[in-house]
């Protein structure tokens, strides 16, 4: 699959889980792939014929610093994914201030800084495709449903799901088209802390919880980095090209229930 070719693209939190995967899909489509984390990931941008930063997605002057970095690396960029994220499973009772504004500043601030400084590359590049250039923000499941021990998780991606949807009105006239993702739980390191915070909170054996969360999910299991990097591929690509302010569920059925 070529649907890319040509495109840059930038992924951030790109060193393991959801990020690496979908790095590799975007490349794998064609696109030339910058990857950031707070360590740059140097052997995914070697792997995949791309480019690494380090980048801390809370900071302006980062931000403003990977937006030269990229048009002088690459020339320009086609499209932003926001991906980088923290969990937090606390009761809101024991959900310190810090937590709460660490939390909200990776998930919610960063994605804001990200999508501001973003949007004079892209709006440059816009008139280069079908489908303009896109902006893909990973949201949740935890966007558009509660559970108890994740109120300020649940916050930060709900916060994400309305900016999306902000953006995507207020973008649409400069061909910037912007849609969030909602995966359900996904074998990555995050979704194993989950399993194993909610192990924890319930006093069963890691394993045994396993099975529970993997029943939540009418497919009967989690879900892999790559079914959300192939959706992330999709809204990046001009098959999606009539598709802006669109929240995309990839979560094995959880939400539909
Ligand atoms: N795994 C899941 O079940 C799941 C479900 C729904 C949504 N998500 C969301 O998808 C995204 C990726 O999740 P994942 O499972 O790959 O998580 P992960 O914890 O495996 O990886 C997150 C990456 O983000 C990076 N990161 C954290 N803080 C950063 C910062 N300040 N600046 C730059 N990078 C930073 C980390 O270093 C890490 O490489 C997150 O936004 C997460 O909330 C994950």
């Amino acid at each position: 699959m070529s649907d890319l070719a040509g495109r840059v693209a930038l992924v951030t939190g790109a060193s393991r889980g959801l990020g690496l995967a979908t790095a590799r899909a975007l490349a794998a489509a064609g696109a030339k792939v910058a990857v950031t984390d707070l360590t740059a990931p140097e052997d995914l941008a070697h792997e995949i014929g791309g480019i690494a930063r380090a980048q801390d997605v809370t900071s302006e002057a980062d931000w403003a610093a990977t937006m030269d970095w990229v048009k002088a690396a690459a020339g320009g960029l086609d499209i932003l994914v926001n991906n980088a994220g923290l969990w937090l499973f606390k009761p809101i009772t024991e959900t310190t201030l810090d937590d709460w504004r660490r939390l909200h500043s990776v998930n919610v601030e960063g994605v804001f800084l990200g999508t501001r400084a973003a949007i004079p590359l892209l709006a440059e590049r816009a008139h280069l495709w079908r489908g303009g250039t896109a902006i893909v923000n990973l949201s949740s499941v935890a966007g558009l449903q509660g559970a108890a021990g994740a109120s300020c998780y649940n916050s930060t991606k709900g916060a994400v799901r309305l900016f999306t949807k902000g953006c995507a009105v207020e973008l649409a006239g400069a061909r910037i088209r912007v849609n969030s993702v909602h995966p359900g739980v996904i074998d990555t390191d995050m979704g194993r802390k989950l399993v194993d915070d909610f192990a924890a909170a319930q006093g069963a054996g890691n394993n045994e919880m396993l099975a529970q969360v993997s029943a939540m999910h009418p497919l009967g299991h989690l879900g892999e980095p790559r079914n959300v990097a192939d959706a992330v591929v999709f809204l990046a690509s001009d098959r999606a090209a009539f598709t802006t302010g669109s929240e995309l569920v990839v979560d094995g059925g959880l939400h539909a229930g």
